[in-house]
């Protein structure tokens, strides 16, 4: 059935890789109608956005910032799925870089992402000094709050559980979930996080759990990476990691990512804007096409997806037409060339 997908073309280099994006899934006969926004016109963009099944969103600097945080925080998109599979033909630190497939299950909305900053000052009156002593020896600083709740937890522990179920059934996954947080130091928050997690666990028999503290979970991301199958991680982890996780699989050029929620779902990079190469035409567009994918196979159209997967891992096997950061030459406009005539 035809969807209708608001199109926000982001800020510096994100338009050079939303356009040729949407032309190659028409191209690929996808069944969209796409209705374009400002990104950076925060009331005319929330119109587009409630009023179409989905969002393909081009990475924000400050202008189109706050339509991203209307698609996390107005939408509710509680969980942000980064798949990290590495691409044959793609670049990666790694010797053996094939086969790698897991996807980081990033909480979404709270954590250090709840948007409360002030001064140390402000603490005085409630006595809270923590660590640094009483709060009128502490001078001037800052403070950031750090929020987790139950219902955060639960709702992005069952999206990642379900997702390794569903990654099972298909063979995709071997049935695991690991949970990551760093709750030697944060016992209530991140403690929190880590319990209801495994409370979730419980309700899913058939999917092993395993928990690392967040620190030893980095080596063994860095380390192990093919022995991962879904991860589950508050936000501000979630955010630095998949990064990470890009780097190792194929850089952020080729990383994609879902904001997934109870009604509504958007579909976005990883990477950011990428303004140190805006308007030079040589940005990957893989990330964003990828992302199109996933957008694809939430709106029921996989067929249209796969056919854009194999067209794209076919110009990877090829290696003759890959972007600067993937060690080509080709522009951005040559690389979506040899992806259409693949297609
Ligand atoms: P960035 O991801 O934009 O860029 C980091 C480096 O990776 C740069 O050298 C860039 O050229 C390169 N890079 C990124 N994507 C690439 C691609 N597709 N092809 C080739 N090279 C690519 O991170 P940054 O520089 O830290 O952030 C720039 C802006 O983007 C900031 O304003 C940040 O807040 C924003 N940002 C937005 C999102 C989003 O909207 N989802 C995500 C991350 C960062
Ligand atoms: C991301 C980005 C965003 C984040 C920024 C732009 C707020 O880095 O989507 O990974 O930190 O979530
Ligand atoms: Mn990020």
């Amino acid at each position: 059935m035809r969807a209708t997908v608001a199109v926000i073309e982001g800020d510096d280099a994100a338009p050079e890789v939303v356009r040729p994006t949407v032309d190659l899934v028409d191209a690929a006969g996808a069944d969209i109608e796409w209705r374009p926004a400002d990104g950076g016109d925060l009331d005319a963009a929330k119109l587009v956005i409630d009023a179409t099944d989905t969002c393909l969103f081009g990475s924000a600097s400050r202008r189109s910032g706050r339509s991203l945080q209307y698609l996390r925080w107005g939408k509710g998109t509680h969980a942000n799925l980064r798949p990290v599979r590495h691409i044959p033909g793609s670049i990666s630190p790694l010797a053996r870089p094939d086969g790698l497939d897991f996807v980081i299950v990033r909480e979404n909305l709270e954590d250090l992402y709840v948007g409360i900053e002030g001064d140390l000052e402000a603490l005085a009156p409630l006595g809270l000094g923590g660590r640094l002593g009483p709060p009128e020896q502490m001078g001037a600083g800052s403070f950031a709050v750090k929020a987790i709740t139950d219902d955060g937890s639960i709702r992005v522990a069952r999206t990642a559980f379900e997702l390794a179920r569903s990654r099972a059934e298909s063979d995709r996954g071997r049935g695991h979930v690991t949970i990551t947080a760093k709750t030697n130091m944060l016992p209530r928050t991140d403690g929190r996080f880590r319990d209801r997690c495994f409370e979730v666990a419980e309700e899913f028999p058939d999917i092993e759990t395993s928990f690392y503290i967040v620190d030893d979970f980095a080596r063994r991301l860095v380390a192990e990476p093919h022995s991962l199958d879904v991860v589950v991680m508050p936000n501000l982890y979630g955010d630095v990691l998949s990064d990470a996780a890009a780097g190792l699989s194929g850089g952020l050029g080729t990383a994609p990512s879902a904001g997934v929620g109870d009604d509504y779902s958007y579909f976005e990079p990883v990477h950011g804007s990428a303004p140190d190469i805006a308007g030079l035409g040589v940005i990957n567009p893989t990330a964003q096409m990828l992302s199109a994918v996933m957008m694809l196979d939430h709106l029921g159209q996989s067929e249209v997806a796969r056919r854009i997967e194999a067209a794209l891992h076919s110009v990877y096997a090829a290696g003759a037409a890959l972007t600067p950061d993937q060690g080509g030459r080709a522009s951005t406009g040559q690389f979506t060339e040899a992806v259409l005539a693949a297609l």
